[in-house]
């Protein structure tokens, strides 16, 4: 029960990693808002969790959804101690075939998103001198890849932003970091994997079973692969830790 006592807002976390990390936030003994654009989802994953989830709508790439999220994340919880930037959409194409309307898209989600829902969680945590902020960057952010170019742009946005905020906010107790996974199975690799078949001509599933046996681990990552480091970083045993980004990603990046 190392979270017992906290409360936490997730981004995105309807499903996938996101959903992973509110159960072992659960588990931990902490409150936990599910926080997502879709709403409905949401519910369903809060009713299934038990009476410490909250569903709550938020949209990253709007501010008075933002502010009116957190408000009510906040109402129903009393506090917020643990934010974290989970929400993100993923693309692909040649440099000759994106869009500006597709990169629009990507940096409001996935880099205004991370900042003002950092601005919302910094502006209740400030007054009360703690709090933990954990943003969902990338290997992707690490470098660049050929056919995701803007995605690999947002996730580095996300690396540098956890880097200021870390600095900017551990003034205030408030302790910024950032984890980077690899290539972790679920709704949305398959999404990629849709991507890869189109822009590489593969069968589908070819792009996915290619990326886990690269993997120096020797297979993908699953969610729950990540929800050690997701709870250690929210963890007073982690208060030293300022502005950094952890690779949780089986070997894959450093490979
Ligand atoms: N899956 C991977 O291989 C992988 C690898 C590296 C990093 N990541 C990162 O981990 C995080 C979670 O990834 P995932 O695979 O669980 O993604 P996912 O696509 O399965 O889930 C994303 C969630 O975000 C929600 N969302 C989308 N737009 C939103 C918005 N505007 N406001 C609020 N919610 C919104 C979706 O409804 C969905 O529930 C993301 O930041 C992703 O970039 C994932």
């Amino acid at each position: 029960m190392r979270l017992a006592g906290k409360t936490a807002l997730i981004t995105g976390a309807a499903r996938g990693i996101g959903l992973a990390f509110a159960r072992a936030y659960l588990a931990e003994g902490a409150e936990v808002a599910i926080a997502d654009i879709n709403l409905a989802a949401a519910e369903k994953a809060a009713e299934a969790l038990g009476p410490k989830a909250h569903a709550i709508a938020l949209d990253v790439t709007r501010q008075e959804s933002i502010d009116a999220g957190f408000a009510e994340a906040v109402a129903k919880m009393g506090k917020l101690d643990i934010l974290v930037n989970n929400a993100a959409l993923f693309s692909a194409a040649p440099i000759a075939e994106i869009s500006r309307a597709d990169y629009d898209k990507l940096f409001a989600v996935n880099v205004a998103g991370t900042l003002f829902c950092m601005q919302a969680a910094a502006r209740h945590m400030i007054p009360r001198g703690e709090g933990a902020i954990i943003n969902m960057a990338s290997q992707a952010g690490r470098r660049g890849e050929g056919l995701v170019a803007v995605y690999c742009a947002t996730k580095a946005a996300v690396i540098s932003l956890t880097q200021s905020a870390g600095l900017n906010l551990i003034q205030h107790g408030i302790n910024v970091n950032a984890i980077a996974p690899g290539v972790v199975d679920g709704e949305h690799w398959d999404g990629v994997d849709a991507f890869f078949a189109r822009y590489e001509g593969k069968p589908l599933g070819q792009k996915k079973n290619e990326v886990g046996e690269a993997v120096p681990f020797g297979r993908m990552g699953t969610a729950e692969d990540l929800t050690g480091m997701a709870i250690f970083l929210a963890t007073p045993e982690a208060k030293y830790i300022v502005a950094q980004c952890f690779g949780v990603d089986g070997g894959n990046w450093m490979a």
